[in-house]
């Protein structure tokens, strides 16, 4: 296997994806918008071996982050997915035919949620792009059930959608799997994966309070609309695949002291060691950005 670009590989699932294939030895390169960290040690122990400085959605530096790639495991999302998947493509035909392998979320083709749609459209852009390619469906990562509920527990009372379950899952399991994926023959749409458990929004909530040692009252709120329906009747969920192992409170666990308190090491920066289950910060709060799922 030759050289793997992994788009988003400075996010929350693709820097662990970078870790992932490095370990196993293969020759890496992260696209990110920005210059590599001061820090960043091409081909030492802190570091893939390349990075590329580019912009999707503006199709800016992408031709030369393509260059030479075998694999391109497309991670980043943002503002103008549909744009972005459609630059990265056009690239990667001029460049050869790399195998193209895509994180998507289970359930875009149900639910409602502009998001969701423009997943559902780079999913189709991927399949009819004339590449070998590969996508796989997860359900809401870990990382970000949690950001959501350090932003609900702002305040006083922490509201949560009512009636809706999620089945949250380790970015590291699925890292692990896109990354085994990515390095195998093209495999069109491959089984969907979702996290060990489906629960309510109240119950994650608690879990997330006592991890914290916090207490608020947890306030189920019905919110209207076709997007919250869809995430009512689960249209969001795969209980037949719940192949994940790692359970939200075993994740918050591995984040919080027994005091509540931020895990030293538990987040990290890009690179910093991000095995399956690493992530942000938890203490840094909501990301801006995608919004990712
Ligand atoms: N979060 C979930 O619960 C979840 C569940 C299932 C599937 N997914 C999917 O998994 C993928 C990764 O999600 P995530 O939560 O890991 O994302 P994330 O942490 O928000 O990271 C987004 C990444 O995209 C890059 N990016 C954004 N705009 C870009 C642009 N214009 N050009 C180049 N790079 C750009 C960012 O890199 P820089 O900032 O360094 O440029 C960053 O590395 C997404 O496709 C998401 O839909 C997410």
């Amino acid at each position: 296997m030759g050289l793997i670009l992994v788009t988003g590989g400075t996010g929350t699932l693709g820097r662990i994806v970078v870790r992932r294939l490095e370990i196993q030895g293969h020759n890496v390169r992260v696209l990110s918008r920005r210059p590599p960290p001061p820090a960043w040690s091409p081909g030492g122990h802190d570091g893939p071996a390349a990075w590329a400085t580019g912009d999707l959605r503006r199709d800016r530096g992408i031709d030369a982050a393509v260059a030479g790639a075998d694999v391109i495991v497309h991670c980043a999302t943002g503002l103008g997915d549909v744009a972005a998947a459609g630059h990265l493509i056009d690239a990667a035909r001029r460049a050869g035919r790399p195998h193209l392998a895509y994180i998507s979320i289970v359930g875009v083709d149900r639910v409602p949620v502009g998001y969701y749609k423009s997943k559902l459209a780079v999913e189709r852009q991927v399949e009819s792009s004339g590449l070998p390619w590969t996508v796989l469906r997860a359900t809401q990562y870990h990382d970000l059930i949690l950001r959501g509920c350090q932003a609900l527990a702002r305040l006083p009372v922490m509201p949560v959608p009512g009636r809706v379950a999620f089945q949250p899952i380790d970015a590291g399991e699925v890292a692990e799997r896109l990354a085994e994926l990515a390095v195998g023959p093209a495999a069109g749409r491959v089984p969907d994966m979702g996290g060990p458990e489906v629960r309510g929004t109240a119950e994650l909530a608690r879990s997330y309070l006592a991890a914290r040692g916090r207490h608020r009252p947890v306030l189920p709120v019905r919110i209207p609309g076709a997007a919250f329906a869809g995430f009512r009747r689960g249209d969001h969920l795969t209980p037949d695949h719940a192949v994940g192992r790692v359970t939200f409170a075993q994740f918050l666990a591995e984040r919080f002291t027994s005091d509540g308190q931020p895990e030293p090491g538990a987040g990290g920066e890009p690179g910093a060691g991000g095995e399956p289950g690493a992530g942000p910060d938890p203490s840094a709060g909501p990301r801006t950005g995608s919004g990712a799922a």
